[in-house]
């Protein structure tokens, strides 16, 4: 009897509690997986199965970091990569915080105008598909960097299960062979012939990658500069140039991933800590925060219009600041300080009103005062000695520039398009940009990747971060918002409906069929122009939360056949 009073009781504290969300939630399941001490999010059951494997041998987050990233690169080729690059945030059982820049750089003979035809125009296509879409890869330098640098266990070890795994074969889902299906024809067009993924492969075939055990073989044995300097530099670089590219044997040789600072900032009791430039993410992120921390999102409730347009308003201004300010740190100087600054973002909100819709026209990048002396995958992980890793990786475009090199069993890039080719000029994802982020030799392209760990009281309280170009900072933060300021779980955090605004296009893009009429109808009488159709699925985010009483819940997408396992 007690026992039902005390539930009964919950029941109605969490309905009173528990603002009636104005969206659907996706899934039926309250909760993600719960673990007591350990556990991989990754985009594939395999990756995320393969790194609990390495935590089981005594391996800790940055060595499962390497064995899910290569997993990755074999059973969802779609992101997972060897071709492309990525980034790194952590933070280590003793608090201490760091991030790994392993994005891939132009290269040497790149040129600011490579990708405008004679009258300035862009020629369509160049900067997206095949072998001018590709920049110098980095992904092998930045999983070797971290390994080597906080991992336990030795590289061969860490690699064989993954090996068997190309070599053994993974079974297609159903979502990978429509992708497939739909980019057969691509395939063919940009390699000149049929590659090991074709529109045959249907749900539950098995592919067999020999050419990438081999390739992933060498690297066991022989590390890093195999892929960089050796056998496998030689064929890749031999391949893209047969293809027309410009990558050399010294643009190989020359690349290296970056430790740099991450992005750290307090909202309400949290610490954020995200990344850096060249991702504009972490930045960007700080600047949305700060603009809305004032307001009283929790009382306007999840998803309701007061709340959406706080959101919409504040991610307006700080993309119109991305586009003018953001680049590669290594070669402009980013007026991070100012950018950040509390009275800079209270003086970008000062014309938001609830009326109305401020019009991106009216909106530019923020004036500062003086000079001060950015298809992905993300997965988190988080180890048995208490280790936090957030790691989102990326080719650009689902399969990059599309070319795939059979002998090595990867597919290379289109990380060039994350440039402005032109000012003012729209990217794939609609980012305009400016000077700071121009094409230049060596120069690494504006990213939008947000891997983030948040704190509570000094502990670790989340690892996050997801796939979606420029709606990647935006999905992040609605995710930290849903569970901290609308108290939802990990796995609904993750589940619910997302919107995004960017500054240009002006206008709210939300997922399809996710939102309330009444809502849509709000909105549109404020002024907002709503899009549909651009992006009907925003992100897959892939998280972990430290619950209460210390355990891990998983937050794995089910927009994806995203998966968490652990113990
Ligand atoms: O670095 C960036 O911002 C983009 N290249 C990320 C691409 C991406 O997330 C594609 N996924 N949908």
């Amino acid at each position: 009897m007690k026992k039902l009073l005390f539930l009964l009781l919950v029941i109605s504290f969490t309905q009173s509690c528990k603002k009636e969300p104005q969206s659907k939630l996706l899934g039926s399941n309250p909760r993600g997986l719960i673990t007591e001490t350990a556990m991989v999010v990754s985009a594939r059951e395999e990756a995320s199965k393969i790194g609990v494997e390495i935590l089981k041998k005594g391996g800790n987050a940055f060595d499962a970091m390497m064995a899910t990233e290569m997993a990755l690169a074999v059973v969802y080729p779609y992101a997972g990569n060897l071709g492309g690059g990525g980034f790194l945030v952590y933070r280590l059982a003793d608090g201490t915080k760091g991030a790994l820049d392993y994005r891939e750089k132009a290269p040497m003979a790149a040129i600011k105008n490579m990708y405008l035809d004679e009258e300035g125009n862009i020629i369509k296509g160049k900067s997206t598909l095949g072998s001018m879409a590709i920049g110098v890869p980095g992904t092998v330098a930045g999983v070797f960097k971290a390994q080597e640098r906080f991992g336990k266990l030795d590289v061969k070890s860490i690699l064989k299960p993954v090996i068997e795994l190309a070599r053994n074969g993974f079974k297609v889902t159903e979502m990978q062979s429509e992708r497939f299906a739909k980019n057969d024809s691509i395939f063919k067009v940009i390699n000149g012939k049929e590659i090991l993924f074709n529109k045959r492969l249907t749900q539950g075939d098995s592919v067999f990658n020999v050419a990438l055990a081999a390739t992933l073989k060498r690297l066991a044995e022989n590390g890093k500069d195999e892929f960089y300097k050796g056998q496998t530099a030689k064929t890749l670089v031999e391949f893209i140039q047969a293809h027309g590219g410009i990558i050399t044997l010294e643009d190989m040789a020359n690349y290296e991933s970056k430790w740099r600072d991450p992005i750290s900032f307090q909202y309400d009791d949290l610490t954020i800590t995200s990344m850096s430039p060249p991702s504009s993410g972490g930045i960007v992120l700080q600047q949305i925060m700060k603009m809305i921390e004032a307001f009283s999102l929790e009382d306007y409730g999840h998803n309701s219009l007061k709340a959406v347009q706080v959101l919409v308003e504040a991610e307006k201004r700080a993309y119109a600041d991305r586009s003018y300010y953001l680049g590669d740190p290594d070669f402009v100087d980013i007026p991070t300080k100012a950018l950040t600054s509390d009275v800079y973002l209270e003086n970008r909100m000062a014309d938001f009103s609830f009326e109305a819709a401020t019009p991106a026209d009216s909106i530019a990048h923020g004036k500062i005062l003086g000079d001060e002396s950015d298809e992905t995958t993300h997965y988190s992980i988080v180890d048995q000695f208490g280790n936090a890793i957030a790691v989102t990786t990326t080719l650009n475009g689902g399969y990059g520039s599309k070319l795939y090199a059979s002998e090595l069993g990867f597919f290379l890039n289109n990380e060039m398009d994350d440039f402005s080719s032109k000012p003012g000029s729209p990217n794939s994802y609609g980012l305009i940009g400016a000077q700071a982020n121009s094409i230049a030799p060596q120069k690494r392209m504006l990213s939008s990747m947000t891997p983030t760990i948040v704190e509570k009281d000094d502990e670790f309280f989340m690892t996050l971060g997801t796939p979606g170009g420029s709606t990647i900072i935006t999905s992040v933060l609605q995710t930290i918002l849903n569970v901290h300021e609308f108290k939802l779980t990990m796995q609904e955090a993750v589940n619910a409906p997302r919107f995004h605004h960017q500054w240009r296009p002006d206008e709210i893009r939300m997922e399809t069929h996710a939102f309330d009429q009444t809502l849509i109808e709000q909105l549109k009488s404020k002024g907002y122009k709503l899009n549909f159709e651009r992006t009907p699925v925003i992100g897959r985010v892939d998280g972990i939360l430290r619950l209460e009483d210390g355990r891990l819940e998983g937050g794995a997408d089910k927009r994806g056949d995203d998966t968490a396992v652990g113990f």
